[in-house]
């Protein structure tokens, strides 16, 4: 990729790319990640594969072929590719043609499942094994009996759709949906922050606002927020022993579009009837994020420049200070070491 490194999304993280199953035993699905094509594929055994969708030979795109005997058939020529990578066959040969093909190999990613979602890391030099010292790949704490995803593609750029993940302000006009803001007027909070592993965390404190969403818990909940890199919110919350968690995440996708993740979990067995109801409501939820962040990109593309003013842009400056961290520490071969302090912020939401 080219340009300024911090205009672009961070190379070795993970990123969801969708749900596990979207990808079936013996199937396989092409995932964009950046400028990086990928296919990724499940053996029967149930094991995933992440491969560059790339066939070697004439730059077919393996995703439109077939998984046959655990093999990734091409559909143009039937080069035949191993889970691994590693070429298997080329059928066209004759037997007394000598080319050697040991050394064909698709590059590999690393892949991992957890909680219902495939994660692929997109590492800046594929097959190395992934660096220790990446962002942990989100996981949910608790047993979940429930689970609702949605996936959004928006036409912005990864660190617009990541900024809006810690943006407090845009809340009062971007979601002012009666079932998620009841009151119009504008309060002063005070919100205190420690930084954490890779990001920082809204301490846990109690909701006062009798947001609709959080009063089906049935009783006054605590709520924590984390956000850490690459684009990672997770939003728990906790009333008793009900537990529900939220959380939001940005994959980059090619051209500058972003994939907009909302993965909630709860374990509380009668929010399993209100999935029919939920599932349109988180939809025009993050159709809201979208549809501006849509209309703000095209403001950045004619001048990339933004103005970031008080306490309420002070979350997004840290997620630039993490980023140039990350790249620092990354190119200095070092540890990442954390450059936020605590702090409490104050804003009118
Ligand atoms: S392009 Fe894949 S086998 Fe020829
Ligand atoms: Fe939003």
């Amino acid at each position: 990729m080219t340009g300024d490194p911090i205009r672009r999304a961070l190379d070795d993280v993970w990123y969801c790319v969708g749900e596990s199953r979207s990808v079936r035993p013996g199937g396989m699905r092409a995932v964009s990640l950046g400028e990086e094509a990928i296919v990724v594929g499940r053996e029967e055994s149930g094991a995933l594969f992440a491969l560059r969708d790339r066939c070697p030979h004439r730059g077919m795109a393996l995703s439109a072929g077939r998984l046959v005997d655990g093999n990734l058939v091409c559909p143009f020529h039937g080069w035949q590719f191993r889970p691994d990578g590693a070429c298997a066959a080329i059928p066209a040969l004759a037997r007394r043609d000598d080319a050697n093909f040991a050394s064909v190999r698709l590059a590999r990613f690393a892949v991992a499942e957890r909680s219902g979602l495939i994660w692929v890391h997109a590492a800046a030099n594929p097959n190395a094994p992934a660096p220790e010292a990446a962002p942990p790949i989100p996981e949910v704490d608790f047993a979940y009996c429930g689970q609702l995803v949605e996936i959004l593609e928006v036409e912005a750029s990864f660190d617009l759709v990541a900024l809006s993940f810690v943006d407090p302000a845009h809340v009062a006009y971007v979601h002012d949906s009666w079932w998620w803001r009841p009151s119009k007027t504008m309060k002063e909070k005070v919100k205190h922050f420690a930084p954490s592993p890779f990001g920082f965390t809204m301490t846990s404190h109690t909701a006062k606002t009798a947001s609709l969403a959080y009063r089906l818990l049935g009783s006054i909940p605590e709520v924590e927020i984390e956000f850490r890199l690459p684009g990672v919110r997770l939003e728990r919350i906790t009333a008793g022993e009900k537990r529900l968690a939220n959380y939001t995440f940005a994959s980059p996708l090619a051209n500058g579009r972003t994939a907009l993740i909302n993965a909630m979990y709860w374990n509380i067995s009668g929010l399993n009837l209100l999935k029919p109801v939920a599932r349109p409501l988180m939809r025009q939820f993050l159709g809201q994020d979208r549809d501006v962040l849509q209309i703000a990109q095209r403001g950045l593309d004619r001048k990339p420049a933004m103005v970031l003013m008080g306490e309420s842009d002070v979350q997004s400056q840290w997620y630039f200070s993490l980023k140039r961290e990350f790249l620092r520490a990354r190119e200095a071969g070092a540890t990442f070491v954390n450059p936020l302090e605590p702090r409490e912020l104050r804003w009118r939401s």
